[in-house]
């Protein structure tokens, strides 16, 4: 038996349990893990909240990204063993808040050593998300790349690809995460009403990519400032980005192992900021739905 997080039907916090669980054997290519840090995403909640379609079943685990040591591996693994520190996605039918988890093999790699458990469960969602949106469109050094949302998640980490890239990076989050989008390296531009202006003094010539990761009325009032609108990607709002002229990022296989590399040789802080035991999950879980989150929330059983 496992302790999990689970949700009984669609909609609300108050559809969230801790269970024991029971843990199936690995299949083929399925890796079993003893969870030492589990990421928290904003799909956790959108799933619970029935946003992302209604195929899951139900009573369904929660959870997407994570990091530990493997206990059991499935037969069609040859590339880790029993004992081996890895981080990766759950397998079909598996969340990660929990003390152990079944991985899927083909999305999960070998931890680096110079990596923190917690920093390597940042990596498989929010870490590989900013690696694909921040390379589908490829930039050259100097030109101007505008992350609206800098300030969470997959927002400092795009924004640090991007320094990387020695691309002029403009990050627009919210006054309170003012510190963390500059020590990325960014130049801070405070969002809400005017933040298109704002972006426009600093940028005048536009932004050669835009990416979103709010959607809605901030990502329209920032389309504008990008040079055309092709050059706009969102993770967080697909429908809108299209109806702009722009496009939904295509998540990619390589992302993972790309952006672990990164984070190894210390170009990328996924930035965990939070800090969960297994028990407060609820609690991380809340942290993360209310929106604003300030870098990674992550649950360490
Ligand atoms: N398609 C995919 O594969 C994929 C993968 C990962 C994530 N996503 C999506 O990408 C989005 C970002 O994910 P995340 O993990 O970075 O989320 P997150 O950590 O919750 O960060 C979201 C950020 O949005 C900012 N924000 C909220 N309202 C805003 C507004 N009106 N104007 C400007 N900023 C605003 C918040 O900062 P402030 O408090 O400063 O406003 C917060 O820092 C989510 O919608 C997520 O579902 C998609």
């Amino acid at each position: 038996m496992t302790k999990t997080l689970i949700f009984t039907k669609f909609g609300g916090p108050e559809t969230q349990q801790l269970i024991d669980r029971g843990l199936p054997d690995p299949q083929g290519a399925q890796v079993t893990i003893k969870v030492q840090a589990a990421g928290v995403n904003p799909a956790d909640w959108k799933i619970r909240a029935g946003q992302m379609g209604d195929h899951w079943k139900l009573p369904a685990p929660m959870g997407r990204e994570a990091s530990g040591i493997v206990t059991a591996i499935g037969d069609d693994v040859e590339e880790f063993a029993v004992g081996d520190e890895v981080l990766g996605l759950a397998a079909k039918g598996h969340g990660t808040i929990a003390e152990h988890t079944v991985l899927n093999a083909r999305q999960t790699v070998a931890k680096p050593e110079e990596l923190s458990f917690a920093d390597a469960a940042a990596l498989p969602v929010a870490g590989a998300t900013a690696y694909d949106v921040t390379h589908q469109i490829e930039l050259e050094a100097g030109q101007t790349m505008v992350i609206l949302g800098a300030g969470g998640g997959v927002g400092l980490m795009a924004a640090q690809i991007g320094q990387v890239h020695q691309f002029n990076v403009i990050g627009i989050a919210s006054a309170s995460k003012q510190q963390l989008v500059e020590a990325t390296g960014a130049t801070f531009v405070e969002s809400g009403d005017g933040a298109a202006d704002r972006v426009r003094a600093i940028a005048p010539d536009g932004a050669d990519l835009v990416i979103d990761l709010v959607g809605g009325a901030a990502l329209r009032e920032i389309a504008p400032v990008a040079k055309d609108p092709q050059l706009i990607i969102s993770t967080a709002d697909p429908d809108t980005a299209t109806q702009l002229g722009g496009a939904g990022v295509q998540r990619t296989n390589e992302g993972l192992t790309k952006i672990t590399d990164v984070a190894e040789y210390g170009l990328v802080n996924p930035n965990v900021v939070e800090r969960f035991s297994l028990q407060e999950a609820q609690q991380a879980v809340a942290s993360v739905e209310d929106g604003h989150a300030a870098g990674k929330v992550v649950i360490e059983p």
